[in-house]
């Protein structure tokens, strides 16, 4: 999923890197796998700090200060098709022309044609499998054909529009050209969010400008007058100038954001495309709650004692579903928030499940009691299972297990990596079979139109849903789910085989790890790393 960011203040003697420090901290949820900043000052020099990790671990303070110049961007990586093993942190990076530098949120669906055009048409060459370095080469190599010493802004948006002709699939991105400008664009359906907003200050009237992927990050600055970007639309704040200019680059070709911001992503208090996220999971809940009662015949009163939150994201949409069905909400569930990996010794099991160990069910609230769990959604089936079984241990009658979200059937292909489609519980099983997978006496699922209500804003035509419906906006390449699978299934592997090897060092022995093994993850890992480089008989 990630986070982007990108800011021009307009007093030149600022620096940009703590607010780009400020709004990575408050857009943390969105991407805890790496992070990055860029900055650019009074020279042409592009300073950049960025590693794996959580922000504030890779932006210490001494890294920090090094980071000068009043304008940067900055991004907050989200393991997109488990492929973390093999990517750099963003924001990615390219010298000519200009010197450009580029974050991006999202996911390309024709990602093997850009590589191939990439290669064969304009020579660039990929060192990633991020679709990211891909979006930025393809910028990089239509501005290139204006062929001039100086840009401006006219080129800029002429290239934007050769990357819209180009990339298809999700994408909102925030860039900086050195010397120049900060500049933003969000692909022609709107799938991922990108907001702009500004700033006075209130003795010298000078401007700041800033965009991010959430509101929050905007408004906890001070910045005000926010507006969501348009399906197309693009901006170019520079440097000296200080005036942005707007363009919608092609005509959006429908605007429809991805719901699954509203079921879980997004931050509770971001507002995004007009919709809070937080009323939208209010609505959730009530929705939720009358179609139960609807399969109750009425008389979900009469079935249900208590409704209970899976913590965190499901609990403003299970009170409001309490609420409505006039049932007691109790946290019957407590979380632990410090827990960070465990250590296993090779031989052992995992004894108590990673579930477990966060989550503590409260006996009373469960005893003897017929409760009604609420999530924001339900994927592989394996936690909510932990879950309703934690429930019965801990005293309940009946367990009836309720999903925010409408069941799951296929991958999520924009961004959010779920899990392989095989994988999904929901996949080619009914209600029924769901309920008896997890173990609950029942199980319940929002509708998808009520869902789609619920996240309802007069300004979006509709939302991308391709994850309940199978079928996706943008549409898909014949061949890409089978690839995400592939890449997937290698990188799972990749994992699995560095977990194993890093517990054996940590037992002292050195050798629980076989040579066929090591040989393996080498060979795996550099057949999805590098598919094109100057070997082989294309002339
Ligand atoms: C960043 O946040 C801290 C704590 O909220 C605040 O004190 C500081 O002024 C902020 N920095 C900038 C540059 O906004
Ligand atoms: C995506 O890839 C196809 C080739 O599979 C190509 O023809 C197309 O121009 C690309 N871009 C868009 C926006 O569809």
């Amino acid at each position: 999923m990630c986070g982007i960011v990108g800011i021009v203040l307009g007093d030149q003697t600022q620096l940009a890197s703590p607010e780009l420090f400020n709004a990575s901290m408050i857009l943390q949820h969105r991407g805890q796998d790496a992070a990055g900043m860029v900055t650019n000052g009074n020279g042409g020099r592009l300073y950049q700090c960025k590693g794996n990790g959580m922000a504030r671990d890779v932006f210490t303070q001494k890294r920090m200060t090094g980071l000068i110049g009043n304008m940067g961007i900055a991004h907050l990586r989200y393991p997109t098709a488990g492929s973390s093993a093999n990517s750099e942190a963003q924001p990615f990076y390219v010298n000519s022309p200009y010197g450009i530098t580029l974050s991006h949120n999202g996911n390309l669906v024709n990602g093997s044609y850009l590589k191939e055009y990439l290669d064969k048409e304009v020579h660039r060459h990929i060192n990633t499998d991020s679709d990211s370095e891909l979006l930025l080469n393809i910028f990089a190599a239509k501005l290139q054909n204006y062929n001039k010493a100086r840009v401006n802004n006219e080129d800029i948006f002429n290239a934007l529009k050769g990357v819209y002709q180009e990339c298809r699939g999700a994408y909102a991105c925030t860039g900086m050209i050195a010397g120049y400008c900060v500049f933003g664009f969000r692909d022609p359906h709107g799938i991922r969010p990108l907001l702009f907003g500004e700033r006075t200050h209130p003795e010298t009237g000078v401007k700041d400008y800033m965009l991010a992927s959430e509101s929050i990050a905007l408004e906890a600055a001070g910045f005000t007058n926010l507006r969501d970007f348009k399906p197309g639309e693009a901006v170019i704040i520079p440097r000296d100038t200080m005036v942005p200019e707007f363009r919608q680059v092609v005509p959006a070709k429908t605007f429809t954001p991805d719901i699954f911001e509203y079921v879980y992503f997004a931050r509770t208090d971001s507002i995004l495309d007009g919709v809070s996220v937080y009323r939208s999971r209010i609505k959730m809940g009530e929705k939720l709650a009358q179609n139960i009662n609807r399969q109750f015949g009425g008389l979900a009163k009469e079935n249900i004692d208590v409704v209970i939150p899976v913590p965190d994201t499901a609990r403003h949409s299970a009170l409001a579903c309490a609420g409505e069905l006039g049932i007691p909400y109790r946290e019957g569930f407590n979380k632990n928030r410090y827990i960070g990996r465990t250590f296993i010794m090779p031989d052992q099991k995992e004894r108590v499940s990673s579930v477990r160990r966060k989550l503590n069910a409260m006996s009373l609230e469960f005893k003897d009691r017929n409760v009604l769990l609420v999530d924001d959604s339900i994927v592989r089936g394996t936690t909510s299972k932990e879950i309703v079984q934690m429930a019965r241990e801990a005293g309940a009658k009946k367990v009836f297990f309720a999903s925010c979200a409408p069941p799951i059937r296929f991958n999520h292909i924009y961004g959010i990596d779920l899990a392989d489609t095989r994988a999904l519980v929901a996949y080619n099983r009914d209600d029924e079979q769901v309920s008896k997978e997890i173990h609950a006496d029942r199980v319940f699922y929002q509708d998808l139109e009520d869902l789609k209500e619920a996240c309802k804003y007069a300004g979006v035509d509709d939302f991308e849903v391709g994850v309940f419906t199978g079928k996706y906006i943008t549409g898909v390449e014949d061949r890409y789910l089978q690839e995400l699978e592939k890449v997937r299934a290698q990188n799972q592997r990749i994992k699995e085989i560095a977990a194993r090897r890093e517990a054996a060092e940590a037992a002292g022995e050195s050798t629980a790890i076989g040579f066929d093994d090591v040989m393996d993850v080498s060979a795996k890992a550099a057949d999805t790393d590098i598919g094109l480089y100057n070997v082989g008989d294309y002339q």
